[in-house]
């Protein structure tokens, strides 16, 4: 099996030992405590779970920088973007050495992880400049991951932490969240070796499904990891219940039985576009994958990128032999009115604009809330009625 990134083994830092976690847990009930960002405790669950191996806790402030102008840690190690523990006001745990770090996703806000103290220190404001322009590449505060960014405070507090629990995810969805560390396992028992992930935060229509099964297929894969991200995103997204319903419906469906696995990770969404490309395909190496499909603007949103930036930064900037993962890259995807099938648009040279089934998310969208069938040719009607139904319902409302 392909090895994890920066290591031979995968080290995840949730404390697995339960007599060892509930010793923690007690422990840290008596330390110094700071309530931190969703941002911070997704990178807590995302190193617990292995996926952000083999770092071991947040970064300070150099290797954050680091990172965003080169993508290289001060030790060197490749790495795309910041994980930080980013918060406005350290006073409630200035001076400690050991921390307890409380959710703030979980009512209540639960001790997520312990952290030692290695250093706190104030981001000044041309660093957080530099590092939004560079993993964002804007500064414009419409940007929804450039408004999470910089909407978390300016003092970093760095050093390894001991992950105690997976936050909402594991509670929440009990059928789909996994960590890297179990992905690998289960895929080794499967005898998987040479697998492609699907990276997806919207529910899969006919494109999605046959970018799938063309990665499968022109790769010789031994199975497709179907990965979603259950974190939150931004408003007018799809939430995670529905899309994961539906994306299993698809599933069982539309692919031999065995050939899918489907999970999810816990994360917010970066909208990152090329840069949260990158950090995707280092995560699906720690969870086991040899490929990523990267297809048209990839963790994308709004205009921000161009619609394969997202696969240049692997030639462009990404320095060889940083990873072991290879990326299928995937031209932009949609129904041929002439062929009766999904293909790459790049794969045809006598269609014109009238010969394919476009859909933009917002029309799919208005017509899903007008109760407006969506077209065959773009959704499968199995999931087009877990859409509508769910357009239809009071949650679509909020
Ligand atoms: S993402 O933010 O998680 O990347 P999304 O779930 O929409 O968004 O896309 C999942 C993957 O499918 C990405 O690699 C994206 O580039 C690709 N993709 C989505 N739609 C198309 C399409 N019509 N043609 C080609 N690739 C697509």
């Amino acid at each position: 099996m392909i090895k994890p990134h920066g290591s031979d083994e995968l080290n995840p830092l949730y404390v697995q030992d339960d007599a060892k976690r509930a010793e923690l847990v007690k422990e840290a009930e008596g330390l110094p405590s700071i309530v931190i960002s969703s941002a911070a405790a997704g990178n807590a669950v995302m190193l617990g779970s292995g996926y952000f191996n083999p770092l071991t806790g947040y970064m300070n402030v150099a290797d954050a920088m680091g990172v965003a102008e080169n993508m290289k840690t001060a030790a060197g190690l490749f790495w795309p973007t910041p994980v930080l523990n980013v918060v406005k006001d350290p006073a409630a745990v200035k001076d400690a050495k050991r921390i307890a770090l409380r959710d703030p996703n979980v009512d209540g806000n639960p001790i997520i992880a312990i952290q030692d103290v290695e250093a706190i220190e104030e981001i000044t404001a041309d660093q957080m400049k530099t590092m939004t322009d560079k993993v964002f590449r804007t500064d414009d505060t419409e940007h929804p991951g450039v408004a999470a960014f910089n909407s978390v405070g300016n003092f970093a507090i760095s050093g390894p932490i001991q992950v105690l629990n997976f936050s909402y995810f594991a509670t929440e969805f009990p059928d789909t969240f996994r960590t890297a560390y179990h992905i690998r396992k289960r895929m080794q028992e499967f005898g998987w070796n040479k697998v492609v992930a699907f990276q997806t935060r919207n529910p899969m229509h006919r494109a999605h499904e046959e970018l799938c099964r063309m990665a499968h297929d022109a790769l010789g894969t031994d199975g497709i990891l179907i990965h979603m991200l259950l974190g939150k995103l931004k408003k007018g997204d799809i939430p995670a219940d529905v899309r994961d319903a539906s994306i299993r419906k698809m599933a069982e469906l539309y692919f031999p039985k065995n050939s899918v696995y489907i999970t999810g990770y816990g994360f917010d969404m970066l909208y990152a576009g090329p840069r949260e490309a990158v950090l995707h395909a280092v995560f699906r190496q720690n969870c086991g994958c040899t490929h990523l499909i990267v297809g048209r603007d990839h963790a994308g949103v709004g205009s921000y990128y161009g619609p394969f930036d997202a696969q240049t930064i692997f030639h462009d900037e990404v320095p060889k032999g940083s990873l072991d993962l290879e990326i299928f890259e995937a031209d932009h995807t949609a129904w041929s009115k002439k062929l009766k099938k999904v293909i790459m648009m790049n794969s045809v040279s006598d269609h014109t604009k009238e010969d394919w089934v476009f859909l933009s998310g917002t029309k799919v969208r208005v017509m899903l809330s007008n109760g407006e069938a969506l077209p065959e040719e773009f959704s499968r009607p199995e999931v087009a009625k877990i859409l509508m139904d769910y357009y239809q319902s009071d949650a679509a409302k909020d």
